[in-house]
């Protein structure tokens, strides 16, 4: 399966938060959050996880999250979405070429997911990945996206080493590997939007012009 159902049951402490919160907050999405993009995607983009008040309340990844907003403004300017990013999953902003989707699809405590979740959740990576016939590029967001997608392609993470710009061949696509795009990356200077700009610079060179 490519999306865990509304109610997979598969992490007991992700089920129950998110039993919490569906009781705190009704109207918001509080399920596993798809990824957002079309099945012709070249270009697969791997979060982290849903942001609590972010991807996990509108149900779009990173829409409403901090890290959206320097996210789908690099992919507007290097043109692999279109439209105006308004931070909600109905502003009509499409994806063009790519596919958006997270290592972990429920919002985890704190933001940060245990080494059981990551395990439990790449099945649905692995499946997101084998149903891209076009696929050539994987950007990956952080060292935890970066290790799940390189052992869901059937590497081990000792030997495709993390390193924000890295860059590895991995069969039919090429891994670029990026400091995630977090606010607390952000906001002390690990990550600067140029850095970030740069690997997506790279990723359209290596895919060409057309998507
Ligand atoms: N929102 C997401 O959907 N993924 C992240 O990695 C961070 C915020």
């Amino acid at each position: 399966m490519i999306d865990p159902g509304r109610d997979c049951p598969t992490c007991p402490r992700l089920v129950a938060f998110r039993e919490a919160w569906r009781a705190r907050e009704p109207g918001w999405h509080n399920a596993p959050v798809p990824s957002f993009g079309a099945g012709d995607a070249r270009l697969l983009i791997v979060g982290l996880a849903p942001g609590l008040r972010g991807a996990n309340c509108t149900g779009r990844p990173f829409t409403g999250d901090y890290a959206g907003d320097l996210l789908y403004e690099t992919l507007i300017e290097f043109g692999f979405a279109r439209g105006t990013y308004a931070a909600s999953r109905d502003d009509g902003l499409e994806l063009t070429g790519a596919m958006l989707t997270n290592a972990v699809r429920c919002v985890p405590p704190e933001n940060k997911p245990t080494g059981a979740e990551i395990v439990a959740c790449r099945s649905f990576l692995a499946e997101t990945i084998a149903r891209l016939p076009e696929l050539r590029a994987i950007v990956v967001l952080g060292r935890i996206a970066h290790d799940s997608t390189v052992r869901a392609l059937g590497r081990t993470p000792s030997r495709v080493v993390f390193g924000h710009g890295a860059e590895h061949d991995i069969g039919r696509v090429r891994l670029f590997s990026s400091y995630h795009c977090s606010r607390y990356n952000t906001n002390t200077g690990v990550l600067t939007p140029t850095m970030f700009k740069a690997v997506f610079a790279r990723v359209r060179s290596f895919l060409g012009a057309a998507n």
